[in-house]
């Protein structure tokens, strides 16, 4: 007995702080998850998560924007070619690989990207039967919450989703934890509105208790055209403060980016289209802010 006892010596302090540290594990916040989303087609969506991707990135954030529209536009958008794309997010939602085994760097410093292929169009054939079919990003986003040494921790992870309230944006809904809503600053910009809000609200209920609004913001506005203006009226009336303050003009640099695998802010930092893109930004940091002090 008198043995045992003396072998629990206290471990001498000094030795204890030159024992190496551990690395720093879960340290940091997990990333904040933003579904881009909106089931009509060409409203801005991609631009939207391009170059919101962008200028957070250029104020200091880590940003991972992950592709989930087969179509692929960010991936190219972003100058990541078809050759590049060996491993894709269909890969990572099909189980065969991790999320960041497909993720590539861009030439934007801080910014990376999963990017997606035509292989994502058979998604929901193939994995629409599986138990956990609406649940594949999600699960596959979990290990971004934890911080290891060597691995970019991500402050940001924006989903381009595709044209349709399909299993894909079901995925990316049930993994968000709030929705960026684009709208067209066009006569039927609200059409279609409150059959998205419906989705979410379901989602809400089955698969995702947290799932937030983050944000609707108007896109492709045209002082010129006398509707735009009673268009921006009528969403801040039906949407009220969850419409961003900043709206995106109609631009044609911001057109003729992606066609040199560009972001606007790359392409052409001055011209309005990348100033309003930084002020979303912005706006969406500060929105953080006063989400996580309430
Ligand atoms: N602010 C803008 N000014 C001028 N053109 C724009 C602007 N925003 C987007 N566009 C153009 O409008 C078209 C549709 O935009 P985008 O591809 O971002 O929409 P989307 O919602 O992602 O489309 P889809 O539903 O097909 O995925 C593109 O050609 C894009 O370059
Ligand atoms: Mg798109």
């Amino acid at each position: 007995m008198s043995e045992f006892v003396s072998s629990q010596q206290p471990f001498p302090a000094a030795e204890i702080s030159s024992l190496p540290r551990a690395p720093q594990l879960a340290a940091a916040r997990p990333p904040r998850v933003l579904a881009v989303a909106n089931q009509k087609g060409g409203v801005g969506k991609t631009t939207t998560a391009i170059n919101l991707g962008t200028a957070l990135a250029a104020i200091g954030e880590d940003v991972l924007i992950i592709d989930l529209d087969p179509q692929g536009n960010a991936s190219t958008g972003l100058g990541i070619d078809r050759k590049s794309r060996s491993r894709s997010t269909y890969d990572v939602l099909a189980g065969e690989i991790a999320l960041r085994d497909a993720i590539v760097p861009t030439a934007v410093p801080r910014l990376s990207l999963a990017p997606s292929t035509l292989d994502l169009t058979g998604f929901e054939l193939e994995i629409g039967q599986s138990h956990d079919r609406a649940l594949r990003l999600r699960n596959a986003l979990t290990p971004l919450n934890v911080s290891a040494p060597e691995q970019t921790h991500y402050a940001y992870v924006l989903i381009d989703c595709p044209p349709s309230l399909n299993l894909l944006t079901v995925n990316a809904m049930a993994a968000a934890n709030a929705i960026l809503v684009p709208l067209q600053c066009e006569f039927f910009a609200l059409e279609g509105l409150s059959q998205l809000l419906k989705t979410v609200e379901s989602v809400r209920e089955q698969l995702n208790p947290g799932l937030t609004i983050h944000g609707i913001v108007l896109t492709m506005y045209d002082s010129r055209n006398n509707l735009a203006g009673q268009v921006v009226a009528d969403v801040r009336q039906f949407m009220g403060s969850k419409v961003y303050d900043t709206i995106i003009p109609r631009n044609v640099r911001v057109s003729e980016a992606p066609s040199y695998g560009k972001p606007v802010l790359v392409y052409d930092l001055k011209c309005s289209g990348s100033e309003a893109y930084l002020r979303l930004a912005t706006e969406i940091i500060q929105r953080e802010k006063e989400l996580r002090a309430a």
